[in-house]
């Protein structure tokens, strides 16, 4: 079943991502959106691992999915701010997804 969302975004709560402060990037995503009041546009949660440790923390904003890596606090403020509000993916974050990155996984 799909999303009513206009966006949904996932941020990994996996073992290496939580390290690296995803906890806190959840957080800043809820903030933000509530800020922007674009509760009603996005879905927003924590996910287990994406196999994308390497980058954490990793986010993934869908429709795409567009792989966002490293994602602070500030990054999340960005994201919401120019990706979910404005429609432009935030470009200097992104990931180049690896080949191993599944073709149709939604
Ligand atoms: S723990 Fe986040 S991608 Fe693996």
């Amino acid at each position: 079943m799909f999303s009513e969302s206009r966006y949904r975004v996932h941020v990994c709560l996996g073992p290496s991502c939580v390290p690296n402060g995803s906890k806190e990037t959840l957080a800043a995503f809820e903030a933000e959106i509530a800020r922007l009041q674009l509760n009603g546009d996005v879905e927003l949660m924590g996910t287990s691992c994406r196999s994308r440790c390497e980058i954490g923390p990793s986010v993934n904003v869908y429709p795409g999915p567009v792989l966002y890596g490293h994602v602070d606090d500030l990054a999340a403020e960005l994201i919401c701010l120019q990706h979910l509000a404005r429609d432009e993916v935030v470009a200097e974050l992104v990931v180049e997804t690896p080949h191993r990155w599944t073709r149709g996984r939604r």
